[in-house]
């Protein structure tokens, strides 16, 4: 049984990540007015994987005998300077997503709930990935310097990436 305080610690970051979810969407419709095709699908994608992982947490909250309740979304940015500033944001957004991962193991830790302790490592091994991804994409516009063919050839990597990320669920 989870105690009160997990709980409420949880369900703040099903909020978390229900709001990533909305922020990738909101970057994804910037893309997509923009030209940008491959980066609205890579963001389409990542906004469905930041929809589960609320999803998990949702369910793992229930399953431990709590109740899942939701919280009011904040509304997210709807403006970018550029496609380069997307990408830097979603690095931030993840850097802030690990702090409250992180807040959360060190609550479990607290009051040694080691199931939720385990439950957890799935997040901690995964913002090592996301945060590594958005430093990649980072990397591939310092390398362009701004130069718009390499900007072209930015999007059609991301709709490459966005395509062997949807072949790889269809194929599990
Ligand atoms: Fe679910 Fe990208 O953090």
């Amino acid at each position: 049984m989870l105690n009160s305080r997990l709980e409420k610690a949880i369900i703040e970051q099903i909020k978390a990540e229900e709001e990533s979810s909305r922020l990738y969407l909101s970057m994804a419709s910037w893309c997509e007015v923009n030209g940008y095709a491959g980066a609205a699908a890579f963001l389409f994608m990542h906004a469905t994987e930041e929809r589960e992982h609320s999803l998990k947490l949702l369910s793992y909250v229930n399953d431990r005998g709590g109740h899942a309740r939701l919280m009011a979304l904040e509304e997210p940015t709807a403006e970018f300077n550029s496609l380069q500033d997307v990408f830097e944001k979603v690095l931030e957004h993840e850097l802030l997503v690990t702090s409250l991962i992180n807040k959360l193991v060190e609550i479990s830790m607290e009051e040694k709930d080691f199931n939720t302790l385990n439950f957890l490592q799935w997040y901690v091994t995964e913002q090592i990935e996301e945060e590594s991804l958005a430093r990649s994409i980072i990397d591939k516009f310092r390398l362009t310097e701004g130069e718009k063919g390499g900007l072209f050839h930015i999007d059609k990597e991301l709709a490459s990436m966005a395509a062997a990320e949807a072949a790889a669920i269809i194929k599990i």
